[in-house]
C-alpha cells in the first residue's frame, strides 16, 4: 500500500514538472532569442531528458509494485497506447535538442542570430509534445479506471 502510494506520488510529481518545463521551453523560444536564453533552455532541455528517465524508471516500478500486479497493465491495450504516445513525445523531442545543441554551440560566435525559420519548426515540434502528452495523460487515466482490460 504504501509503496504504491509513494510511487504514484513521485510519478505526479515527475509528470507535473516535465510539463513545467515543456511550457518554459515554449515561453523562452521566440524569435531573436539572446544568448543567455539558449543557454538557459539548454539547461532546461538536459532536465527535461533527465525527468523523462525518471518517469520511466517510476512507471516501470508502477507497473511491478502497485497495488494492481503487472499483470493487468502487461495485458491492458491502453497501456500500451499511453507507452506507444510516450515513445512518440521521446521521438518528437529529437529534432528540438539536437537544434538546441547546435544553436548553443553557434552562439560561440558574438553576433550569432538563431534563424527564425528554425524557431517555428521547433516550436511546431514542442506543441505537437503537448498535444501528444495530453495524450499520455488520457490514457493514463483511462487504465487507472479499468479501460482497455
Ligand atoms: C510523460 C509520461 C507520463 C505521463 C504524463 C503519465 C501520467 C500518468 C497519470 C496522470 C497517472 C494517474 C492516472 C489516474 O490515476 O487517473 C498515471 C498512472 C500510471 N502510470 Fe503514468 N505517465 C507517464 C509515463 C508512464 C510510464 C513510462 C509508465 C510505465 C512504464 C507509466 C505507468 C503508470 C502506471 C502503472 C500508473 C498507475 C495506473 C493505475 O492506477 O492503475 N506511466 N500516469
Amino acid at each position: 500500500m504504501t509503496t504504491d502510494l509513494l510511487l504514484a506520488v513521485l510519478h505526479h510529481w515527475l509528470v507535473f514538472v516535465i510539463a513545467a518545463l515543456l511550457a518554459a521551453e515554449i515561453a523562452l523560444l521566440r524569435p531573436g532569442i539572446g544568448r543567455r536564453q539558449l543557454k538557459l533552455l539548454g539547461g532546461i532541455d538536459r532536465y527535461y531528458g533527465a525527468l523523462a528517465g525518471a518517469i520511466i524508471v517510476v512507471g516501470v516500478a508502477r507497473v511491478y509494485f502497485g497495488l494492481k500486479g503487472w499483470e493487468y497493465y502487461v495485458y491492458n491495450h491502453v497501456f500500451w497506447a499511453k507507452m506507444g504516445a510516450f515513445l512518440i513525445v521521446g521521438l518528437l523531442s529529437v529534432p528540438p535538442t539536437l537544434r538546441i545543441i547546435r544553436w548553443n554551440r553557434a552562439a560561440a560566435e558574438p553576433d550569432y542570430a538563431v534563424p527564425e525559420a528554425e524557431i517555428a519548426a521547433t516550436r511546431r515540434y514542442l506543441w505537437l509534445e503537448v498535444l501528444v502528452l495530453a495524450l499520455v495523460i488520457g490514457f493514463a487515466a483511462m487504465m487507472a479506471r479499468g479501460y482497455g482490460v
